[in-house]
């Protein structure tokens, strides 16, 4: 299907979508809201939400061999790895690691590295990457093991500074720690295009890569990006809290994490530290099936049963052309208005949205974005963020303790787009 194809039948299947998030319009308190923020969290599929509750209810706790409820959990363990590894188009389900949260995730994969990287070794991390990406390596590898840590610039149209980057490698470069997008500024980043040049650089350099805020906007696929670790949260596709590190199995099974003595010390479980949270799983498990049902939903055609990879891809694809239509919408309207009253960080060319995903950081002249955000939602419900959202871009890069940020997901219709812009344009008249 041609783009514009696409485009019509998502618009076509969209109110399916919505349908399945029942809290889209309205908050726990039955207030009426147009939720622009799902770049701190999803909302939670209706089937994601079902699932944690069956699963607490009938699974057994630990997986066994013996009698069928135990055997069911180990077959329920493999079954949600396997899902999860086909949503990244990794090779193998025993690259795929969980973990309480992403945070968490990062640390236990930097603290698993003692030994492989030391102080002859440097290290970089971005300032475009969220700070979980960049804390665990500079405080473990970094000061700890005394590694030398070199930051990678961002221009001030808001991308990574590729060439910079690259000046920094050289052939003691153990690890790149790198976004695919930024969570504030909604920047991708095209790491296909990098990853080979680093490894031109430094053969040895592995590759961390946070794919925490992208994971809901497109396609992921670890084999075409030749990264060596990647990570997604379940919470920002649509599923529960919860962190999914995936990685080369030949390379996990070099590190060392730190673990309980007694626990399993092979890949993937001796990442896992304690009992796997099953309700979780079997949430992320349901979230994901709704991407696939998404697949099939925007067609052609029912996807093929034996090649889920494929029909994320499809799902992926769709939700990028429809997203990348509402920036559209944004970007245009937003190049409408006063720019000496409304400034947009980042991409703002609308030619140029698909290097970007849906994630707006915004600020009005004369307004703090704690007031920013409070006159969104007095006037039309439109709920948003402030802080520096964990940003090394905010944080680090540009010093700014608050930023507005507005955040969308395909399960928002561009009729709220327009709300969003219609408040803004208020705002600064
Ligand atoms: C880009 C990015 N990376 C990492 C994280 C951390 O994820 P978690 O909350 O699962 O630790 C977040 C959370 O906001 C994020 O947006």
């Amino acid at each position: 299907m041609s783009d514009p194809q696409l485009l019509s039948r998502f618009l076509e299947v969209l109110p399916r979508f919505r349908r399945r998030f029942p809290q889209l319009e309205k908050d726990v308190h039955g207030n009426k809201r147009i939720h622009l923020n799902s770049g701190a969290g999803t909302l939670t599929v209706d089937t994601a939400a079902r699932a944690l509750n069956e699963a607490a209810t009938w699974l057994n706790s630990l997986p066994g061999e013996v009698y069928p409820a135990e055997i069911a959990t180990k077959n329920f363990h493999w079954q949600i790895r396997g899902i999860a590894a086909d949503f990244l188009n990794a090779p193998q389900p025993e690259g795929i690691t969980f973990h309480s949260s992403t945070s968490q995730a990062l640390v236990n994969l930097a603290l698993s590295m003692r030994g492989l990287i030391r102080g002859r070794n440097n290290l970089i991390v971005t300032d475009i990457d969220h700070m979980a990406n960049v804390s665990p390596w500079e405080s473990i590898a970094g000061r700890w093991w005394g590694a030398e840590v070199r930051r990678a610039r961002v221009t001030e149209d808001g991308r990574l500074d590729t060439d910079h980057l690259l000046s920094l490698v050289d052939p003691k470069t153990a690890l790149l720690a790198l976004t695919l997008a930024s969570n504030g500024l909604g920047t991708i980043v095209p790491l296909e295009e990098i990853i080979p040049e680093v490894r031109k650089k430094s053969p040895s350099c592995l590759v961390c890569v946070d794919a925490v805020h992208h994971a809901l906007h497109g396609p992921i696929d670890v084999q075409a990006m030749d990264c060596d670790f990647l990570a997604v949260s379940g919470y920002k596709i649509f599923g529960p809290v919860l962190g999914v590190l995936w990685g080369k199995k030949d390379i996990l099974d070099r590190l060392a994490p730190f673990r309980v003595e007694t626990a399993r010390n092979e890949t993937p479980f001796k990442f896992e530290q304690g009992s796997l949270n099953n309700a979780a799983l079997a949430s992320l498990g349901a979230a994901l099936q709704y991407l696939l049902w998404v697949a099939g939903e925007v067609g052609p055609g029912a996807p093929s049963k034996d090649d889920r990879p494929a029909a994320f891809r499809r799902a992926m694809a769709a939700i990028s052309t429809y997203e990348r239509e509402l920036s559209r919408i944004i970007l245009e309207g937003l190049a409408a208005l006063d720019p000496e009253k409304i400034k947009c960080y980042g991409i703002v060319h609308p030619a140029e949205r698909s290097r970007r995903d849906p994630t707006f950081a915004l600020e009005v002249t004369g307004r703090s974005p704690a007031e920013v955000k409070k006159f969104l939602w007095k006037s039309r419900g439109i709920q948003v963020a402030d802080g520096n959202h964990y940003s090394a871009v905010f944080y680090r890069h540009l010093g700014k303790d608050s930023i507005c940020r507005a955040s969308f997901a395909h399960y928002i219709s561009p009729e709220e787009t327009r709300e969003f812009l219609a408040s803004l344009a208020e705002l600064s008249a």
